[in-house]
């Protein structure tokens, strides 16, 4: 509180001191530019004497989240301690754009004639009392799935407060570029219908699965449903078993059936559950391992296509804001679930970063930690090969929820099913998302030639991508692709991918032969015409990418999501080895096991913490009587 009203009042002291600033003649004002994570940040600042007056930032191009959170928070900090605090020291993510914001400030200083290191500020210690809070539900970690839960939660009527160990929230979600796979939408309703080697792909490869009962039966399923489409052709042909078939044979045939069965059978609601919100996936585009293009995307005001988490997540935040029975405590860290007599779990131990202990006496406690892809020895542990790969996670996806828990006796399932994602910008481990590939983008290795059918699973496509010379390869696109993409563009400007006005020209960049890439590019755009790739058998095909300027990105293998975690049944209720319910204990996203059983697919992450998300909500509610 001590710290809201001061930063309140710097705000005011803001507003006042930028009048005042106009009508004196001794300010002084210096200006620095900087490059932050994704494009310039330029501070200004205002002196009066050796008083900092105003100071303005800017920085369109940093992430959601943790990023925008720093450039916002910025400038009171500045002024209340008139001079830089480094307020997010603490934080082992977004330092790109802390150290810029850091080092933009003392260039403006210097730039307006005082010595920065005399506005170095040390941050004062915060208080450090103990709480004892009572909640009917806590919810620990506010990624997509706890902010989903708790807006459900809060809509029943509950009391409900959410502990997010991070300095914000978003967790992974919010890195989450792709989109949400969900059959049945009014948004598939609205595209035309043309991909039917997609599903004849799938039935093929369900009959690879003949001792699986859940395959084999979807795919009996399925293949009745397509002969009645072709007969009668109407509409857009999605069915919720021939996505549970994607994702059961995506999974290797690991999955739970039961939980992909809830997942698929709740997608389309969950798409109009997000509208009812204010969050609109409009754009249905195709991902690797759907027959049929099932993944939903956010478009911005010009029709581009944008990030689903830098898009949903803060549009969540909002959602959770404002309301009397809900609250959201930042950089409060989980260490324990409290449990009673009986067993069942009454409360939460948490600290906050000052050191001070929270305890929260709640009737349900629902665990939306994620999984633990950030926390490499863990990752080690369970998989031993991937030591030394790099990892798309947000920092804080330390696997805490699945410590907690198996502690008080949880079961844990598919623990070493980890996925690595083939597309990683090989020097920042920038998430290079699948819907470039799905929209027509290749992946070129350094001979100048294709490997794989681009749009297959992940496990498929990196498994291809590691056996290539150097386990690397270009991932290609051309301008039309890039105009039709705010995602893209942000790369371009990040410096992430390399330009070059001719195919020869971007081979030269890149050191790829170029007579080799340029009669590979000349052969795809002959097979996008053709919708026929005798190579590898893609089946899902866009434009050709014909339109110079071209764009490559070097990447390779990381560590993406991981499948494995808590046991649940399809009420997210967490349960124990015996299989029974530990009462009192809901869990949701990625902190989840058997969802997605040996490899997800893209588009799952975000339908699995909109569809579990909403049912832990709901029956962590239910539960309380
Ligand atoms: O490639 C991607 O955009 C990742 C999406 C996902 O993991 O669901």
């Amino acid at each position: 509180m001590k710290r809201l009203l001061s930063v309140l009042l710097a705000l005011a002291m803001m507003l006042l001191c930028v009048s005042a600033v106009a009508e004196t003649a001794t300010a002084t004002t210096g200006t620095a530019t900087v490059k932050g994570f994704g494009g310039d940040i330029t501070v200004k600042v205002t002196l009066e004497g050796a008083e900092i007056r105003s100071v303005e930032i800017t920085g369109d191009g940093e992430t959601e989240g943790i990023g925008k959170k720093i450039l916002a928070e910025w400038p009171l900090a500045f002024l209340e301690y008139n001079g830089i605090v480094d307020t997010y020291s603490g934080a082992t993510f977004a330092g790109i754009t802390r150290e810029a914001v850091i080092a933009a400030t003392r260039q403006a200083l210097a730039n307006a004639g005082v010595n920065p290191d005399d506005y170095m500020r040390e941050m004062e210690k915060e208080e450090t009392t103990d709480l004892v809070i009572d909640t009917d539900i806590a919810i620990i970690g506010a990624g997509g799935a706890g902010m989903t839960a708790a807006l459900t939660a809060s809509d029943a009527g509950k009391s409900v407060l959410v502990l997010e160990s991070q300095p914000a929230v978003g967790g992974n979600s919010v890195k989450s570029t792709g989109g949400m796979n969900a059959a049945r939408t009014v948004y598939q309703d609205a595209n035309e219908f043309g991909e039917s080697a997609g599903i004849e792909k799938t039935l093929k490869a369900a009959e690879g699965y003949a001792d699986n009962e859940a395959i084999t039966a979807l795919a009996a399923k399925v293949k009745e449903q397509w002969e009645a489409w072709q007969a009668n052709p109407q509409g857009y042909f999605d069915s919720v078993e021939l996505f549970a078939l994607d994702t059961l044979i995506g999974g290797k045939g690991l999955n739970d059936p039961e939980l992909v069965n809830t997942l698929v059978n709740n997608s389309a609601a969950a798409i109009d559950y997000l509208d009812s919100i204010g969050i609109h996936l409009n754009n249905v585009a195709a991902f690797g391992g759907a027959s049929v293009k099932r993944i939903h995307r956010p478009v911005n005001e010009e029709g581009k296509v944008v990030s689903v988490g830098a898009y949903t997540i803060p549009l969540l935040e909002r959602a959770c804001q404002g309301r009397d029975n809900l609250a959201l405590l930042t950089d409060v860290t989980a260490t324990r679930l409290l449990t009673d007599e009986s067993g069942a779990v009454c409360g939460v131990e948490a600290f906050g970063k000052a050191g001070n202990r929270i305890t929260v006496n709640a009737k349900a406690v629902i665990l939306a930690t994620g999984g633990f892809g950030a926390n490499l020895d863990m990752v080690v542990q369970y998989k031993p090969e991937l030591a030394g790969f790099m990892t798309t996670n947000a920092a804080g996806i330390q696997g805490q929820g699945i410590l907690m828990a198996t502690e008080i006796g949880a079961a844990t399932v598919d623990m070493e099913q980890i996925q690595i994602h083939p597309t990683v910008q090989a020097e920042t481990a920038s998430l290079i998302t699948e819907g470039l590939r799905g929209d027509g983008a290749v992946l070129i290795n350094a001979n100048g030639e294709r490997f794989i059918d681009e749009v297959g699973t992940r496990d498929v496509v990196s498994a291809a991508e590691i056996a290539q010379p150097g386990s690397f390869s270009w991932l290609v696109v051309d301008q039309k692709m890039a105009d039709a993409s705010s995602v893209i563009q942000g790369y371009i400007s990040r410096g992430l991918m390399l330009q070059g006005d001719s195919y020869e020209a971007l081979a030269e960049k890149t050191g790829i032969p170029a007579e080799a890439f340029a009669a590979t590019m000349e052969k795809w755009n002959g097979y996008v015409a053709d919708k026929n790739d005798p190579d590898f058998g893609r089946t899902s095909f866009a434009a050709p990418l014909d339109t110079a300027p071209f764009y490559a990105v070097k990447v390779t293998a990381g560590i993406h999501h991981t499948m494995g975690g808590l046991k649940i049944d399809s009420g997210a209720h967490v349960l124990n080895a015996e299989g029974k319910v530990i009462p009192g204990l809901f869990a949701a996203g990625e902190v989840t096991g058997g969802v997605h059983g040996g490899n997800r697919l893209g588009g799952n992450a975000v339908a699995d913490f909109v569809v579990f998300g909403r049912i832990a909500g709901q029956q962590a509610a239910d539960s309380i009587k």
